[in-house]
């Protein structure tokens, strides 16, 4: 099968951070199918070698498992094409249609990794030069839009040339190994099913904690801030794969299905849940492994008098019967304590103690989602000599089954840039977001924005380097209960 690769912002932060070196990854493997061209699309004046050449000096400054040698970079860069493009000139499209039909590709795959600004005016251009056939496939990043309004309008603008199934949203969570691993945890066996519901679970934290900073991406994060960054997207889709129902196949529409129900369900906000169930921070000046780093505001690109967070923590309710009062706890921040990424599920106590347990102790289930990929699954147990104990004298002792993919698996698995590129070259659909999915975040999240945008108060502040705002704990522990690394 033939493919043409068109990535639009061929020269753009996106491209060669994250796509060329996966597609590299891809090519490596021998997983991306022969008779390939990627062709860059920017408004450069560059010639397929100058493009090649910037991007072989892009991969020095990429984490890749192992440098390309010159060969190997050499058979890599065969494949890659450049033509320039400027989305305001039709001439600019017709040259590359004419570019495409020369070759006349099975699939025709268009990448929009630029500006969500520029969506709808690229999706004119492609209609226009009637590059919008059966066999095109188009990609889009987030963030689509900012706001539920501005997301409609990308998605009508995309629907008015392409098929909903010609679409893929992307949601580069979705594409990583442990987030197939929730799925196949969930759906492949039948061991938590049993329990993964009200009756067991006490509550669900999912956490998304970043140690960097905004880096080169001040101006863009200022505009966004973590609640349109992170939670929107990534974070819903983690509390829907946990939360949602199994589907009745693996097809992208009966795992689409399930999410949208489980979108649907969140409890809408009130004015008291406004109040104290969202918690907003921003990083101040800190200390991160050991080196001092500046705040938010002194940020290349940021508004020094900025109230955009850079931390969210709130908690989330599913008012469906098999979630019903289960409070889901959110968190998610940048300069944080630790990079870490993980789903923890608290099941709920003993209903008699006839032991003594240490306060706190709970069955556990930690879904590690970076960097570590694997699970825990925490017990209590007598760790004394029990000859002489009578049952139940002795306190239990917290211990923990441990499952790690890396060292199962090995670590050099499909990453999450290389899965979705290879999915949409194949027109897998089941990891990427559907319309529909994407509309509801955004009218969960919205009544937060507007809360924000009326409320008098600024973002709390935290120090870099910590878990953010005291308010974050102070909310969960008004429920009873701690985030994990407090408990
Ligand atoms: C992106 C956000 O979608 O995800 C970034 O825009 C964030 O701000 C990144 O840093 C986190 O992704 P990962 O894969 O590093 O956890």
């Amino acid at each position: 099968m033939s493919f043409d690769l068109v990535i639009f912002g061929g020269t753009g932060d996106l491209a060669w951070r994250k796509l060329m070196p996966a597609l590299f990854q891809a090519f490596r493997h021998g997983s991306l199918p022969e008779g390939g061209r990627i062709i860059g699309l920017a408004r450069d004046d560059l010639s397929d070698d100058q493009y090649r050449a910037l991007i072989r000096e892009r991969f020095d400054q990429v984490d890749l498992a192992k440098r390309p040698s010159a060969q190997e970079f050499d058979r890599f860069a065969a494949l890659l094409h450049f033509v320039r493009v400027d989305l305001s000139r039709p001439a600019d499209f017709e040259r590359l249609a004419g570019v495409l039909r020369e070759r006349g590709a099975d699939t025709v795959v268009m990448y929009l990794a630029t500006a969500p600004s520029l969506f709808t005016a690229a999706c004119e251009q492609l209609a226009a030069a009637g590059l919008n056939t059966a066999n095109t496939r188009l990609v889009l990043e987030k963030p689509l839009g900012h706001d539920l309004e501005s997301n409609r309008a990308i998605n009508r603008a995309v629907r008015a040339v392409l098929a909903e199934n010609q679409i893929f949203r992307i949601d580069h969570y979705l594409g990583k190994p442990s987030v197939q691993n929730l799925f196949a945890l969930r759906f492949g066996n039948a061991l938590f099913e049993p329990l993964w519901r009200r009756d067991h679970i006490a509550n669900i934290q999912i956490s998304i904690a970043e140690s960097l900073g905004v880096e080169s991406r001040g101006a863009f994060y200022d505009n966004t801030g973590a609640l349109r960054d992170m939670v929107q997207n990534h974070a819903l889709q983690l509390l829907c794969a946990m939360a949602m129902e199994p589907p009745i196949n693996s097809h992208a529409d009966a795992i689409r299905d399930e999410k949208l129900k489980v979108l649907r369900a969140l409890k809408r906000w009130s004015p008291e849940s406004l109040g104290q169930h969202v918690i907003r921070g921003q990083y101040g000046p800190g200390t991160i492994a050991g080196d001092k780093v500046r705040g938010y505001r002194e940020e290349p690109g940021v508004n020094p008098q900025t109230t955009t967070e850079t931390f969210v923590a709130l908690r989330a309710e599913i008012a469906n019967w098999r979630w019903a009062g289960v409070p889901f706890y959110i968190r998610t921040g940048k300069r944080l304590a630790a990079g870490d990424a993980r789903i923890v599920v608290n099941f709920q106590p003993t209903p008699h103690p006839i032991y003594h347990t240490p306060i706190g102790a709970v069955n556990r289930l930690v879904i590690h989602l970076q960097p570590k990929d694997g699970l825990e699954l925490h017990l209590l147990a007598q760790g004394q000599d029990g000859r002489h104990v009578r049952l139940g004298a002795q306190a239990l002792t917290p211990v923990h089954l441990d499952l790690d993919f890396d060292k199962r698996f090995g670590s050099g698995r499909v990453g999450a840039y290389e899965r979705l590129l290879l999915d949409v070259i194949d027109g897998r659909l089941n990891l990427f977001v559907r319309a529909d999915e994407q509309e509801e975040a955004w009218r969960w999240v919205e009544p937060v924005l507007h809360h924000w945008r009326h409320e008098h108060s600024a973002p709390r502040p935290y120090a870099a380097g910590t878990w953010g705002p005291s308010a974050a704990s102070a909310m969960i522990a008004r429920d009873g209960h701690c985030w994990s690394e407090e408990c």
